[in-house]
C-alpha cells in the first residue's frame, strides 16, 4: 500500500494506470502536456546549460532533472519522459536544429533520393540510447505512485516537419508529395512507423509505465487520407507494441481530430484517447465508453487563471464523473502560463473530485 500525502490519496496502484486499465477514479488523474517547459523559471535556468536543444534531451541528467521539475512543483500523477518527437527523423540522419522563436528547422525531404537516403528505421534506438538511459534513471528515482510515460511523434505528424521543414503552417509540400508521389510518401511513412514502433518499445523496456502517440497535425488531413495516414498506421505501431509487450497501455493523441476521435478510439486498439479543448463533454463521455478519454482544459485558460479557469474545471470535473478521465490540458503549456496558476488548476482538480 502506497500513501500519497499531498492529498490523502490512498492507492496500491497508480491512478493513470487505472484509468488506463479500465477503471474511473474518484479523482481523475492529472498530467499536462509539456508539463516541463519555459514556463517555469527553473527549465528555463536548466536550459541554458545546454549548448542545444537536442543535446539537452540526449544528456540523461539534464533530462531527467527537466523530467522532474514540475512533479517536484505540481506532485502531478504523471511524469512525461523530456524528450520530443523530432529525435526520430534526427536518428534516421535529418540534422534538426531548435530556432529561438521560430522553433524546430530541418533539411526538408521532398522526393525519393531524400526518402532512400534516410537511415533504417530498426536502428534509431542506437542513436537514442541516453533516451532510454534517462528512463532508466526515472525508474528508479520515481516516486512509486507516480506513472512514467514514455512518447513519440505519430508517423503523419513526423512526416509534415520532415517534408515541410518546419512546423505548422500551411501543410501545401507535404500534402503535395502524399498526393502526387505517394510511392514515395508511402516509403516515408513506412519507415517512419518502423522507428516510431522500435522506439516506444525500447522506452517500455527501458522503465515507461505507458507511452503516447502525439499526432498533432492528424486534423489537416480530410478523408480518406486521416484513415490512411493517421488511423493505419497508428493501428499496426499498436499491433507492433502489444506483440512485443501485450500488456501495454497506450494514448493517442490525433489533434483536432473533430468527429473522426470516436473511429480513431474504435479502429487504432489505443487504450486512450488524447482530446482537444474543441471536443465537448458529451463526446468526452460517449468516448469514454470504450477507452479513457484525456483532455481538455484550454491552455489558454490556464494562462488567465481564476474563477473562468475554476468554473471550467468544476464543469469538466463533474461533467466525467464516473468515466474513465484523465485530466490534461487540450494541448501543451504555454511559456507565457504562470505558474501558481498549474498549482491552483492541480488543487482545483483534486478539491472539486
Ligand atoms: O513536458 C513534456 O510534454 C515533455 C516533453 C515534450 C517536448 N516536446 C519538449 C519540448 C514533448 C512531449 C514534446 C512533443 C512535441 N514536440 C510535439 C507534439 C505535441 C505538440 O506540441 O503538438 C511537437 C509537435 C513537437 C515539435 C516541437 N518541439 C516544436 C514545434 C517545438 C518548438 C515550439 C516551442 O515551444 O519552442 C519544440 C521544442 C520543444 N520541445 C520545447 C520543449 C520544452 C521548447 C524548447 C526550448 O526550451 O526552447
Amino acid at each position: 500500500m502506497y500513501t500519497k500525502p499531498e492529498n490523502g490519496r490512498v492507492t496500491n496502484i497508480k491512478p493513470l494506470m487505472a484509468v488506463l486499465a479500465g477503471s474511473p477514479e474518484a479523482t481523475p488523474p492529472i498530467w499536462l502536456m509539456r508539463q516541463a517547459g519555459r514556463y517555469l523559471p527553473e527549465y528555463r535556468a536548466l536550459r541554458q546549460k545546454a549548448s542545444s536543444f537536442l543535446d539537452f534531451c540526449y544528456t540523461p541528467e539534464m533530462a531527467v532533472t527537466a523530467t522532474l521539475q514540475p512533479i517536484e512543483r505540481f506532485a502531478l500523477d504523471a511524469a512525461i519522459l523530456f524528450s520530443d518527437i523530432l529525435v526520430i527523423p534526427d536518428a534516421l540522419g535529418m540534422p534538426v536544429t531548435f530556432v529561438e522563436k521560430v522553433g524546430p528547422v530541418l533539411e526538408p525531404v521532398t522526393d525519393a533520393r531524400g526518402v532512400d537516403g534516410l537511415k533504417p528505421g530498426d536502428g534509431v534506438t542506437d542513436h537514442l540510447t541516453p533516451v532510454y538511459q534517462a528512463l532508466r534513471i526515472l525508474r528508479a528515482d520515481l516516486d512509486p505512485g507516480i506513472s512514467l510515460i514514455g512518447f513519440a511523434g505519430a508517423p503523419w505528424t513526423i512526416a509534415t516537419y520532415m517534408v515541410e521543414g518546419r512546423g505548422g503552417h500551411g501543410f501545401e509540400t507535404v500534402k503535395r508529395l502524399m498526393w502526387q508521389a505517394p510511392d514515395v510518401f508511402g516509403r516515408l511513412m513506412d519507415r517512419l512507423e518502423e522507428a516510431v514502433a522500435h522506439h516506444l518499445i525500447a522506452q517500455i523496456e527501458a522503465g515507461a509505465d505507458c507511452v503516447k502517440l502525439f499526432d498533432s497535425w492528424a486534423g489537416v488531413l480530410p478523408e480518406p487520407d486521416f484513415a490512411r495516414q493517421v488511423i493505419a498506421p497508428t493501428r499496426r505501431i499498436v499491433d507492433r507494441v502489444r506483440a512485443a509487450h501485450p500488456d501495454a497501455r497506450i494514448i493517442g493523441f490525433p489533434r483536432q481530430a473533430g468527429d473522426r476521435y470516436a473511429v480513431y478510439a474504435a479502429e487504432t486498439g489505443v487504450d486512450a484517447v488524447a482530446v482537444d479543448q474543441s471536443v465537448t463533454l458529451a463526446t468526452m463521455k460517449s468516448l469514454a465508453e470504450t477507452v479513457a478519454v484525456q483532455g481538455n482544459l484550454d491552455p489558454q485558460l490556464l494562462v488567465a487563471g481564476g474563477e473562468p479557469m475554476e468554473a471550467r474545471i468544476r464543469e469538466m470535473v463533474a461533467g466525467l464523473a464516473g468515466h474513465r478521465h484523465i485530466f490534461n490540458l487540450g494541448h501543451g503549456v504555454v511559456p507565457e502560463t504562470p505558474p501558481e496558476h498549474v498549482a491552483a488548476l492541480v488543487a482545483a482538480v483534486r478539491g472539486n473530485a
